[in-house]
């Protein structure tokens, strides 16, 4: 299936391809979904990696401590922006590994391959593309990863059935993600400021569930971490949204 944009997606986009093109390493003014790297990350982990690569996460947890990857593994991040996590995925797998970014913002692409090329990372490529239809090979992966991304998907029931179908038998999924306590106010839900910073999309825990369990995924866990941000709590909406880690697995 090719994928149309829809509204969301380039409101989404242009969004993310603002913080590209500025560098900025947060998902907004106005936004929840991204903390320093330090919060995110152990600084073991970035051992290695320069500073304007490593400071560039947009991310809302750290995917890498359910993912648990081994050498030799293939590895697809949804979402992969400046390339932070595909780097940090290339690491742990090693030179017999290969990680996949996808993303659909050609500002964030053209700064993860620069980056990439700089660093001499032979076993990660970044392909432009739809959560929605992804340009990956069906289970031709071991792991799929994704750090703050599919509470932009206008449509997260695609996202998951796409997400089965490249994983191998087998395959598992670790991400961190936004996820909700209940419904937001109506008003946040149709907010596209809100949506492009990771709040007014973001499913509720027992739907994100749902929806991986109707995809076919077996082991589902949402597991949420803690309040997104202070900007949730400035919103009044402390205990309703958070960061979550999400594990699920494809039957054997
Ligand atoms: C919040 S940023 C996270 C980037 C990265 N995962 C990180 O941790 O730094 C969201 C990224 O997902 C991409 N994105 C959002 N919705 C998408 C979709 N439906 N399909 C493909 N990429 C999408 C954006 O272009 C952006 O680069």
């Amino acid at each position: 299936m090719t994928q149309n944009p829809t509204p969301i997606h380039e409101i989404v986009r242009e969004h993310y391809a603002a913080q590209a093109r500025s560098g900025s390493s947060c998902c907004g003014d106005t936004s929840s979904c991204c903390d320093s790297k330090n919060a995110l990350y152990p600084v073991e982990l970035l051992n290695n990696l320069p500073d304007d690569v490593a400071s560039f996460s947009l991310g809302c947890g750290n995917p890498f401590v359910q993912a648990e990857l081994k050498p030799g593994e293939t590895v697809l991040d949804l979402g992969s922006g400046g390339g932070l996590d595909c780097f940090l995925a290339a690491k742990q797998v090693g030179e017999s590994g290969r990680v996949i970014g996808v993303d659909m913002t050609p500002d964030m692409l053209e700064r993860a391959r620069l980056a990439a090329s700089r660093l001499g990372f032979r076993n990660v490529e970044f392909r432009q593309g739809y959560l929605e239809s992804l340009p990956v090979e069906a289970a031709s992966v071991d792991v799929v990863i994704s750090n703050c991304v599919i509470n932009l998907s206008p449509d997260k029931p695609q996202v998951f059935r796409e997400v089965f179908r490249t994983l191998r038998p087998g395959g598992r999924v670790a991400v961190s993600d936004i996820v909700t306590n209940g419904p937001l106010p109506e008003a946040l839900q149709k907010d596209m400021e809100a949506w492009g910073a990771c709040v007014a999309g973001a499913l509720d825990v027992s739907e994100y569930t749902t929806g991986l369990s109707k995809a076919g995924f077996t082991d589902v866990k949402v597991q949420p971490k803690g309040d997104a941000s202070e900007l949730i709590e400035a919103a009044g909406l402390k205990g309703k949204i958070f960061s979550a880690a999400i594990t699920a697995r494809k039957p054997a």
